[in-house]
Parts: C-alpha cells; sequence; structure tokens
C-alpha cells in the first residue's frame, strides 16, 4: 500500500520538471489516486500554460477515457501548492477540482499569493503540510518574493585554500575545475538573475552567461544580468552587454549605455546604498525569484552585512593563490558592524579536485 507521503513525493519528483521553465511560477506537481493507485500525473510546465491540477486531470482522462468522470468522483489528489482560486492566464484550479467532484486533496504548501482554497472549500476535505518543508524548498525563490518581496539569493564563490578569490595581477583566470565551472553554469542556468559589481566586471569581463550547463539547450533561459554601477563606470562595450542575455545596470545618473539588450534603473546614492531597494525593485518588477551573486569580495560583505544572503556555494580549490591574492572576505574594513559571520554547513560534494560546500548563515 503506498503511503500518501509516497504519493505526494511522486508529486515533488514531477514538479522538478518544471525547474528552468516555469518561472516566475512556481514549479508545481500533483497525483491522482483512486483506490491508492496512481490514474493522473501532471505538473505546471511553463507561466501562461495549464497547472499541473488541470494537467493532472487531463492526463487521468487520457489514461480512462470514457470511465474517467466516475473515477474523478471518488478519486484523491495529491498537490504540491495549494490550488489556486483566482483567474489568472488560465482559469483556477478549485473550479476544475469542484467540477470533478474531487472530495481529498492533499496539499503540501500553502500559497499566499491566493484567497485560501483550504479555508473556502467546505465540501472537500482538505490535508494540509504533507511534506510541507520539501515543498517549500523546492520553491524557496517563490516564496521568498511573495513573503520577504525578494528574490533567494545564492551567492557563488571560488576559493583557494588561503582564502584567495583572484590574483590582483589579473592572472590566473580560473581557481577552479573545469567540472566546478560546469557546475557554477547550472547554478546560472537554474537561477533567474547574477548580480554582480563594477570590480568584477572592469577586472574580468565575464558575459555572466550559461554554457555547456548540462540542461536541455531549449529550456535554458539565459538569466538576468544585473549589475550595480554606482560611479557609472561602464560604457556598453563590457562582455556583459552581449546580445546572449538581458542586462539591467543600477546606476545613479543618466547612463552613457547604449546597448539594445540592456535597461537602467536610476536610483539615488542613499537607495543604492540600501540594497534591499534593489533586492524589492527586482522582485517587484522583474518578478525575479532566485538571484546568484557572482561578485568580489566588497558587494559579497555588502550583502552579508544587510543579511542579503541566504546560502553561500563554495567551491574550494586545492590551491594556494599567496601573495598577490585578492582574498575572499574582508568585512571588517567596510563593515564596522560585522566581527565574525557563522554558517552552517548543509551539503558536500566532491567536484573533481575541488569541493563544493552548501553553506547557511547562522
Ligand atoms: N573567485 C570567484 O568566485 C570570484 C567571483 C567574482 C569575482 N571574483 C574576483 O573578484 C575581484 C573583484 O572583486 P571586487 O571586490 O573588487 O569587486 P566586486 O565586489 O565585484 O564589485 C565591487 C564594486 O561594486 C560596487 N557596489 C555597488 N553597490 C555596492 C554596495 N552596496 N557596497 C559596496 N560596493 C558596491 C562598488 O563600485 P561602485 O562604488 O563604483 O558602484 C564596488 O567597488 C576580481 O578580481 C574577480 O576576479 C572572484
Amino acid at each position: 500500500m503506498t503511503s500518501p507521503s509516497e504519493h505526494m513525493r511522486e508529486a515533488l519528483s514531477l514538479a522538478k520538471k518544471g525547474l528552468l521553465t516555469t518561472r516566475p511560477n512556481p514549479m508545481v506537481g500533483c497525483v491522482i489516486t483512486l483506490d491508492n493507485k496512481v490514474i493522473g500525473r501532471g505538473w505546471h510546465q511553463k507561466a501562461g500554460e495549464g497547472h499541473a491540477e488541470v494537467n493532472a486531470i487531463q492526463n487521468v482522462f487520457e489514461n480512462l477515457g470514457s470511465s474517467a468522470e466516475s473515477a474523478l468522483e471518488n478519486s484523491e489528489m495529491f498537490v504540491t501548492l495549494e490550488p489556486c482560486s483566482t483567474t489568472g492566464r488560465t482559469p483556477p484550479c478549485s473550479e476544475s477540482i469542484k467540477r470533478y467532484g474531487i472530495k481529498k486533496v492533499y496539499i503540501a504548501s500553502e500559497d499566499i499569493s491566493q484567497d485560501g482554497f483550504a479555508k473556502k472549500e467546505k465540501d472537500i476535505e482538505i490535508i494540509e503540510g504533507l511534506l510541507r518543508d520539501e515543498a517549500r524548498a523546492l520553491n524557496r525563490g517563490f516564496f521568498s518574493r511573495l513573503e520577504k518581496n525578494r528574490p533567494f539569493i545564492t551567492a557563488k564563490m571560488a576559493v583557494g585554500l588561503d582564502g584567495g578569490i583572484a590574483l590582483n595581477s589579473g592572472k590566473s583566470k580560473w581557481i577552479t575545475s573545469e567540472i566546478s565551472r560546469k557546475d557554477v553554469h547550472k547554478l546560472r542556468a537554474s537561477n533567474e538573475a547574477i548580480l554582480t559589481g563594477t570590480g568584477t566586471i572592469l577586472k574580468d569581463n565575464p558575459s555572466l552567461t550559461s554554457r555547456d550547463s548540462g540542461y536541455d539547450i531549449n529550456d535554458v533561459k539565459q538569466p538576468l544580468r544585473v549589475v550595480i554601477d554606482r560611479n557609472n563606470y561602464l560604457n556598453g562595450e563590457e562582455n556583459i552587454f552581449s546580445s546572449k542575455a538581458e542586462t539591467l545596470v543600477f546606476t545613479t545618473k543618466h547612463s552613457k549605455i547604449k546597448s539594445k539588450s540592456s535597461e537602467i534603473c536610476i536610483m539615488s546614492k542613499n537607495d543604492l546604498a540600501d540594497l534591499n531597494n534593489i533586492m524589492s525593485y527586482l522582485a517587484e518588477e522583474k518578478s525575479i525569484n532566485t538571484l546568484m551573486v557572482e561578485s568580489g569580495s566588497i558587494l559579497l560583505d555588502a550583502l552579508l552585512a544587510q543579511e542579503l544572503i541566504d546560502e553561500l556555494i563554495l567551491y574550494h580549490a586545492p590551491k594556494l593563490l599567496g601573495k598577490d591574492r585578492n582574498t575572499f572576505s574582508k568585512f571588517g574594513q567596510n563593515n564596522q558592524k560585522l566581527s565574525t559571520i557563522g554558517f552552517t554547513i548543509g551539503d558536500m560534494e566532491n567536484l573533481g579536485e575541488d569541493l563544493k560546500i552548501t553553506l547557511t548563515p547562522k
């Protein structure tokens, strides 16, 4: 006998198929069972297209044909996010659930952007919170945007044994191995935007696109490249302005950048100093759920000081960079309020000769 948790776990696996394609919508999966056997499966594939519940109902019709309606009346639904009850680009899922007389619905995580399916539908038995933590973790970006008005922020840093992140001379561009760099491209593809500072642009001139990520190229949407240029240093010729992806520049005055794929957002110096303003702009104006930071230590320190890093991923290479190194963290110099910052170690993974460590600030 398959347990409700196992059915919900399958719904979560289905949801994950939408990792690259549902943005800015959440990933959602749905399983429909009759007498504990799965009769329909669905997931949300693309924003603006069918939701997981509707796709799973459709799948019941594909599987059972003329007996689908009577099967649905006696079925149970397992859905990873509270069904929508408002009309967006598609009709509300709550209507489909009621129309087909589904009597019992298991929901993993609530959705505060909806007006309370769980509270409103008195004729349906609703069981909330099954595998809630897993479901919230899956859509951590969506929940962050909704509940904190900012994206979920992941900082990436490649670092040597002596804390070196680059050579000041600009030599030795790669610290980590090819397999780690490939992993970074995967990380870029799974984030909706990448933030960096002018220090990195002027020293490394990166293009910050996702290439060779291992994902299906048709599914990869290039992340929005975001740079904070408070002193108008950039001239639009840098690789970050290539036409391969869009770029958003936060600056303080009218800019000389003329690139067609870029957009300029002007804010006062004071407003730019509070990085929360940038984060809420990305959430509200650009619907960005997930942001990756690929900057040097100056911008990263500022983000840490403002408690804006949710996760730090270190690619630790067995290499010493020596005296000419630029170091990972210098926060004492520009953030008096910080003395030390503690982290909790999550995952550790060997990537070739490097170690990938995922950390959460305490
Ligand atoms: N190992 C790695 O994974 C990795 C990744 C990226 C970069 N790097 C290395 O990092 C080095 C560059 O580091 P960096 O620290 O000089 O540059 P950075 O952190 O990339 O950029 C720093 C600049 O960001 C701007 N900025 C915008 N908002 C800010 C704020 N609220 N607080 C502080 N600064 C803000 C400032 O310039 P304005 O005042 O002009 O706006 C500042 O000078 C390069 O050598 C690069 O190779 C290494």
